[in-house]
């Protein structure tokens, strides 16, 4: 592990400040202890269990169900199925916005893809409601069922991602194509990868009347209690939702999901509290997955090495019943400079749950098939796959034209390969081995992820006793925001962290949007920021109207908030405690709020992007082609850093994905059946620590004045994008052999060697 050196606070950020702190999550001893609750923990009065029977097949109808078996199972209450389910005030196919996603819940006897809900049975125990689920023993009418990139008519998408037009271009490609005088031109494919959150989805539900108490792991409270109201038919502020600890999301938990809304209307079917926890199996369907992609990629360069033309075409697959599309091939708008940049999209429908953003929707695809590009052409060219990657390096946004916010990404580049002795790389593959014979190779990989920031408030207040709270409606997946966001509210708040008393995690707090898109402490972040500002500016009026106060006649802009005491500017000799201003006052309290939105005109003149770069080392045996990742170095950019401590650690969670991505994760899906054949953990391998190498996270210092108030950029997804490409980029200098089918497997390496 790196020498940690806390990186220097921003002129805008006090000193002594909690922000830049590498403190240790303040939630970690609940959690080691096992004292955090999850929403599985909870165990309401007069409790049942209900366990989701999910289909075996992937396309057709359910033909029977042995309901009455079931039903004779003593510990069984009652069996949930289309015949017999309470009523829903919403189409559960209505598709009112781009984000609300259709949800099988039981509306009818259709399959429209394996684990599918069929049915839900529930029962005074979890094994009574686990083997009344058995007992319905399902009989299918089968129809074929379309499977993977290949399994149906393709079309172009009306959109990809989160609103994306499914192409975009800018100067004339084929015309930088037919000019070059290096072209290559190659196809990747990534595969099916499923969340697998260790937590799986789970809802712990009561109906009090027509009103709601729950408890379940949610990425976005106020979307999800919205979406939740909506299909009942109560109003929102009727669902109340605790959400404090989530074990993982990555995307998955952003909106409420099918199987969670099955839970509600079990709880009101039978009028008691309700548990529902979707085993892992159930992970692999009604609760969405990155979807596979393949993808083209012709680049052209001219004899110095200049890239002429990138074209970048992505197909992926969408459901059979909704939209969602990886926009694969917009990674391709932001990294490299080029005169002709084109991406297009196609998509098939297949019979497969609808796929949804995961842990860096599309720049995770589409990074690690452009990377592998780049460096193809970076061999052509005869050329240093870094030094390529400066030569072509965008000081401009390539596809926009806008200058960068901010970009450090030279820095990264310098800083990574110094650290990682990159300097005395042999240019032409196979040439390195180590002393048991390993052929050792070394990649490089280009990190970039966009620097968002949604609507979010907050609500803080000053106490006499010298107290604070800050109040908002955050998540918490594991990224650390109970820390992160507990040292912003205290520096807004001008006090100790532990003087601060941060709620969070619940729909009834001010809403914080969703903890998504590497968005979540910019978002919370800058709604604290501004609500301790608004409570000290009012703190700050009465102490400076008041002839009492020797702060009096000094002005708001005159003051400043340190250590629970306001100073006159010009005079720091004069200052008080907010308890005396507040005493004097003949307040107990005062309170004032913050929000956050993003800065239409800031984000048209700039494009926002955090930037990094990744170096990998892997060591390949020359005769079993088994790949062990050695080294991984990444130095990444993303503006001011709150917690040098917790970003390290969203790094290297990220990276680690890259490693998965690059020689792990796949889900097998039988092309016959269309199920997932390894829905488990035992065999859709992920990096267990035997596999994970030395980790090291060089926070690269950024300024960025126009991204926000804080100068905060996203940390939590970028860390896959970099790394998954460097790592197959070392595979292929190791072995002088490319894979270009993700995960490169020993057997996919073995067969084209
Ligand atoms: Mo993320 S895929 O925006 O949780």
């Amino acid at each position: 592990m790196s020498e940690f050196t806390p990186p220097k606070a921003p002129a805008h950020i006090r000193q002594g400040s909690s922000i830049g702190q590498p403190l240790t999550r303040r939630d970690g001893f609940l959690k080691v202890t096992g004292a955090a609750r999850y929403a599985a923990d909870n165990h309401p009065a007069g409790m049942l269990y209900a366990v989701i029977a999910h289909s075996s097949i992937a396309c057709g109808r359910v033909s029977f169900l042995d309901v009455d078996a079931a039903r004779g199972h003593p510990g069984v209450v009652d069996i949930m199925t289309p015949q017999h389910k309470p009523e829903l005030a919403m189409d559960p196919d209505a598709k009112l916005h781009p984000f609300m996603f259709r949800m099988d819940l039981l509306q009818n006897d259709r399959v429209r893809y394996a684990t599918q809900p069929i049915a839900v049975v529930i029962a005074e125990t979890l094994e009574a409601a686990t083997e009344g689920a058995l007992l319905l023993a399902p009989r299918y009418e089968i129809e074929t069922a379309a499977v993977g990139l290949d399994g149906a008519e393709s079309f172009v998408p009306p959109g990809v991602g989160a609103g994306n037009p499914a192409a975009a271009s800018k100067g004339d490609v084929q015309a930088g194509l037919a000019g070059a005088s290096l072209r290559i031109e190659a196809t990747y494919e990534t595969p099916s990868q499923y969340h697998n959150a260790m937590e799986p989805h789970a809802i712990v539900v009561a109906w009090h009347g027509d009103t709601l108490s729950i408890d379940m792991p949610t990425q976005g409270l106020v979307m999800t209690q919205s979406r939740i109201a909506a299909m009942f038919g109560i109003p929102p502020e009727d669902v109340h939702i605790r959400s404090p600890f989530l074990g993982g999301g990555f995307g998955s938990k952003g909106l409420a999901a099918g199987p969670q809304i099955l839970g509600v209307m079990a709880a009101r079917m039978t009028g008691r509290p309700i548990k529902l926890v979707l085993r892992r199996e159930q992970m692999y369907g009604p609760v969405g997955h990155r979807a596979a992609t393949r993808q083209t990629l012709r680049l052209g360069a001219d004899g110095e090495g200049s890239l002429t033309a990138i074209d970048h075409h992505a197909k992926t697959t969408s459901s059979t019943f909704d939209d969602f599309f990886e926009p694969a091939a917009d990674v391709s708008h932001t990294m490299y400079a080029s005169p002709a940049i084109a991406t297009s999209h196609e998509a098939v429908r297949v019979n497969t749950g609808t796929p949804l953003f995961m842990r860096a929707p599309g720049e995770a695809t589409g990074s690690i098939a452009l990377e592998s590009a780049i460096d193809e052409m970076a061999q052509a060219c005869g050329m240093d796959p870094l030094a390529f990657r400066l030569k072509n390096y965008a000081e401009v946004e390539p596809i926009s034209g806008k200058p960068f916010s901010s970009k450090a990404l030279r820095q990264c580049y310098a800083q990574g390969a110094e650290r990682f002795g990159w300097a005395t790389r042999k240019l032409e593959p196979r040439q390195m081995r180590d002393e048991d014979g390993m052929l050792v190779g070394w990649g490089v990989g280009t990190a970039t992820f966009p620097a968002l920031m949604f609507q979010g408030q907050a609500r803080a207040v000053l106490r006499a006793d010298g107290s604070g709270v800050m109040e908002t409606g955050a998540h918490d997946m594991g990224q650390g925001a109970w820390t992160a966001l507990a040292q912003i509210a205290a520096d807004g708040l001008g006090l100790e962290i532990d003087q601060v008393e941060f709620r969070s995690g619940t729909s009834d707090l001010p809403d914080a949007g969703i903890a998504g898109g590497s968005a979540h402490t910019a978002t919370a972040g800058i709604a604290i920021h501004g609500a301790g500002a608004d409570v000290i500016a009012k703190l700050a009026d009465l102490a400076t109207g008041d002839e009492r106060s020797p702060l009096f006649g000094a002005g708001n802009t005159g003051v400043l908030a340190r250590a629970g005491r306001l100073f006159r500017r010009d005079d720091e000799s004069r200052s008080e405690t907010y308890g005396d201003i507040l005493v004097r006052a003949g307040l107990a309290e005062i309170e004032g709020r913050g929000s956050s939105a993003p800065d239409p005109a800031a984000l048209s003149a700039y494009a926002m992007h955090a930037h990094g770069a990744v170096f990998a080392e892997v060591k390949v045996d020359p005769d079993l082609g088994q790949i062990r990742v050695t080294r991984l170095i990444g130095a990444f950019a993303a503006g001011t850093i709150i917690n040098p401590h917790l970003v390290r650690s969203q790094y290297y969670g990220g990276m680690i994905w890259g490693m998965s991505f690059a020689l792990h994760e796949h889900a097998i899906i039988d092309p016959r059946s269309g199920r997932v054949m390894n829905p488990n953990l035992g065999e859709y391998h992920i990096p267990v620590n035997a596999d994970v190498p030395s980790i090291e996270a060089i926070l690269v210092e950024e300024r960025d004045p126009y991204v926000n108030a804080l100068g905060i950029k996203g940390v939590g997804e970028i860390g896959v994008t970099g790394s998954a490409g460097a790592i197959a980029n070392a595979v292929w200098h190791a072995t002088g052999v490319r894979v270009r089918h993700f995960p490169i497997t020993l057997d996919r390496l073995i067969e084209r060697r």
